[in-house]
């Protein structure tokens, strides 16, 4: 099965044949607990590689030192350890996956891509809420967070993609739907990790560093959980950037932009693997 996983700073989304899928990515650790809630949808203790934890909603909740480990690479265990997560909660068909993962544009190097690539591909056994499956990834490709996203709804043209996420923002451009490598890069802030909550601060800080190489007529898309929260403030230096409203049946939250980006991407790679 063929799935996009965007297994972000601050929530995992998920896209494949059978939907769209979303949880928390947070992670923590176990203990016991004197009274249990009866577990939601969320809730998540897994077994993973000698590691035991809560996850998702439950490590929100109860873990004293639950938190996502955040930066502008994922080739780290917390983002291996989170796809596997998404993927046993995504396998009610099947254990056998080609995946497609993201990487923030700024990292997206030869030698960041392999090191996903090595720690994802082959069976790896994860137990979650005590079902133990064996999840087997045949192939992996590593696209760019932002960048990807534009094949959620592409279109001729010169498109700016903002793509501000929890702890970074990236920036991508695409002509005529080709990728301008000069054009694209990824800001080492985000959502939560700025100690000022103001939007408007946020958007200025985005725009003094992509006004040194785009125009403020340029068209493109805001992604990404708080795209419509900061349109306004966007629109005021970009007033041609709109939401990305990506084309969906089930969906057109711009939250989930990257995910239907590396689905729509792994359809069109996988597909010609299969075909050969
Ligand atoms: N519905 C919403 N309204 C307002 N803010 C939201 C909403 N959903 C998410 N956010 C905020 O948007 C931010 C980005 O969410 P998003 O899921 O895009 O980040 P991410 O992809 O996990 O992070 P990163 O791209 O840095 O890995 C979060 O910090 C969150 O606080
Ligand atoms: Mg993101």
């Amino acid at each position: 099965m063929i799935v996009g996983i965007d297994a972000g700073n601050y929530r995992v989304k998920v896209c494949g044949p059978q939907g769209l899928d979303i949880f928390s990515s947070t992670l923590g650790e176990f203990r016991e607990r004197r009274i249990k809630n009866t577990p939601g949808k969320d809730d998540m203790i897994f077994e993973f590689e000698g590691r035991k934890g809560f996850a998702g909603s439950l490590a929100d909740a109860e873990s004293e030192f639950g938190g996502s480990i955040m930066g502008d690479s994922k080739a780290h265990e917390d983002a291996k350890l989170r796809i596997f997560l998404a993927l046993h909660r995504y396998s009610q068909t099947t254990n056998q996956f080609q995946i497609i993962v993201g990487q923030p544009i700024s990292k997206h190097t030869e030698e960041e891509k392999k090191r996903i690539k090595d720690m994802l591909k082959g069976s790896h056994e994860i137990t979650v809420n005590d079902k133990t499956k064996v999840i087997r990834i045949t192939h992996v490709e590593v696209a760019a967070e932002g960048g990807a996203s534009f094949w959620s709804k592409p279109k001729d043209g010169l498109v700016r993609i903002i793509d501000v996420g929890s702890a970074t923002v990236n920036c991508a451009s695409l002509l005529n739907k080709r990728y301008i490598d000069k054009d694209s890069f990824t800001l080492p802030f985000g959502l939560n990790t700025v100690v000022s909550s103001d939007l408007s601060a946020l958007a200025r800080g985005i725009v003094t560093h992509t006004t040194k190489k785009w125009n403020n007529t340029d068209k493109g898309y805001l992604v990404g959980g708080a795209a419509e929260k900061l349109l306004p403030y966007i629109q005021q230096y970009y007033p041609n950037i709109e939401v990305m409203k990506p084309m969906l049946e089930c969906g057109d939250d711009p939250i989930y932009a990257n995910a239907i980006g590396f689905y729509k991407i792994g359809c069109s790679v996988y597909g010609k693997v299969n075909q050969k």
